[in-house]
């Protein structure tokens, strides 16, 4: 184990990551609970829960126990022609959790993979009733994933640049700042009446890479009415914002509305397997239905439907719904309140942005965006304070692991505390 470093140089190619220029990456050999632990035998608080996907804390038991369980039954099987029953429990126990009205469950990989199905299912919705319709709605400073279909919805930038000649065409509202609904609201009436969108599709209340970047439910709520008025289909993008993130078990219950189709991934098997599911409704999931096999959803992965992602999945949600994780959320929601408070009087604060288990702290500096330098100050700073917390540019935030201890979670106040005092200028 003494060389990671040099064999990891020598074979990895990590993502989002200059490896001309990146200093050695940590050296994770356990985890426990919200501890990262490396070679050296020092821990890290994972407080972005591994890129915001671990909701129970790591090692978790019920989890590990439910994969084990599943595989010695079954591991995985091809899904097209073949069910299994953890994918049926799955599917399931997604559609009795979710608001009603939802009624299929569709099988993929991660959050890029569910929202390339989801924009699929829209296209071909249009496609298959022969009334085609050629373009998305999406909202400025999106972000949906970095496979092609995702990165044509997110926001366009220095990420996605070399590809641009490549991405569909899609129109974009502004993002509904704080003081500009009426405008906002305004643009997207507007849009809506110029031309008929297959779908609109938007992260609900958070842009989690936009800098968690919020606004409010009623506006989306007034913007889903909008869409329904001209029959736009509705996609949540729920890939970060679901299983509690937002105090709620999905965004969508801040609003009266229920979308068409929901992505889902990330949290969805605690964090421990790759999964995403695209779910639908039965209007959709109708226009499928024809004689002609060439109007079904010609769309698969080798993994779909993995047996040990579905029993990790099942067991996840199984405590997701326990009153313990719900009490832990509201806990975890309440101390974010409390520091929060304290926080916007900081003068190296610019903003304070707060919504259930999701505290993200704007940084009064010149240099704003993903790669200003003051990122890597504030990076490296928590990480010599045994603390992982990845910003985006200016923005510092926390979306632990739900087990995370008030005792945790004090430490990890006080050293952002001495992170403003000692590296803001
Ligand atoms: C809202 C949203 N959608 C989609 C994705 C892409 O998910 P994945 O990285 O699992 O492909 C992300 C990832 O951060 C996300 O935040």
């Amino acid at each position: 184990m003494k060389d990671l470093k040099n064999r990891d140089r020598q074979v990895v190619w990590h993502p989002f990551t200059q490896a001309k220029t990146e200093k050695n990456p940590l050296e994770i050999v356990r985890a426990k609970g919200v501890i990262l632990t490396d070679t050296n035998g020092k821990n890290f608080l994972d407080v972005n829960s591994s890129w915001w996907v671990n909701v129970h804390g790591h090692g978790n038991e019920v989890i590990g126990n439910a994969i084990a369980e599943q595989f010695s039954e079954l591991d995985h099987v091809i899904f097209a022609g073949v069910t299994h029953p953890k994918a049926v429990e799955l599917a399931e126990k997604v559609i009795d959790i979710l608001p009603k009205g939802f009624s299929k469950v569709f099988f993929s990989d991660d959050g890029s993979t569910s929202v390339e199905v989801a924009l699929k299912m829209a296209f071909q919705f249009w496609f298959n009733k022969n009334q085609p319709r050629m373009k998305i709605l999406a909202m400025e400073g999106a972000y949906h994933g970095d496979t092609f279909g995702a990165m044509s919805v997110g926001q366009r930038g220095y990420f996605f640049e070399p590809f641009e000649h490549l991405l569909f065409d899609v129109d974009y509202l502004p993002f509904p700042e704080k003081g500009t609904e009426m405008e906002f609201l305004k643009s997207a009436k507007d849009k809506l009446q110029s031309e008929s969108y297959a779908a609109l599709i938007v992260e609900p209340l958070v842009q989690g890479s936009a800098g968690m970047k919020m606004y409010k439910a009623s506006v989306l709520e007034e913007l889903m009415s909008l869409a329904r008025e001209k029959d736009v289909l509705i996609i949540f993008d729920e890939v970060m914002t679901g299983w509690g993130r937002t105090g709620k078990l999905f965004a969508m219950e801040h609003v009266s509305l229920v979308p068409d189709i929901v992505c889902l991934s990330k949290g969805l098997t605690g964090g421990v397997l790759p999964l995403g599911l695209t779910v639908a409704t039965e209007r959709i999931f109708e226009a499928f239905l024809w004689d002609e096999k060439s109007k079904a959803l010609l769309h698969g992965h080798s993994f779909t439907g993995n047996a040990l992602s579905c029993s990790a999945a099942v067991a996840s949600i199984g405590m997701m719904k326990s009153e313990h994780t719900l009490q832990n959320i509201k806990r975890i929601e309440e101390k974010f309140h409390q520091f929060g408070q304290i926080l916007k009087s900081n003068p190296k604060v610019k903003e304070v942005r707060h919504l259930g288990a999701i505290l993200a702290i704007e940084i009064n500096v010149g240099s704003e965006g993903y790669f200003s330098d003051v990122r890597d100050k504030m990076y490296h700073f928590m990480i010599s304070n045994g603390i992982l917390m990845r910003p985006l540019g200016n923005v510092i935030f926390l979306n632990p692991p739900y087990c995370i201890s008030d005792e945790e979670l004090d430490y990890t106040f006080e050293m952002i505390q001495e992170m403003l005092k000692s590296v803001i200028d």
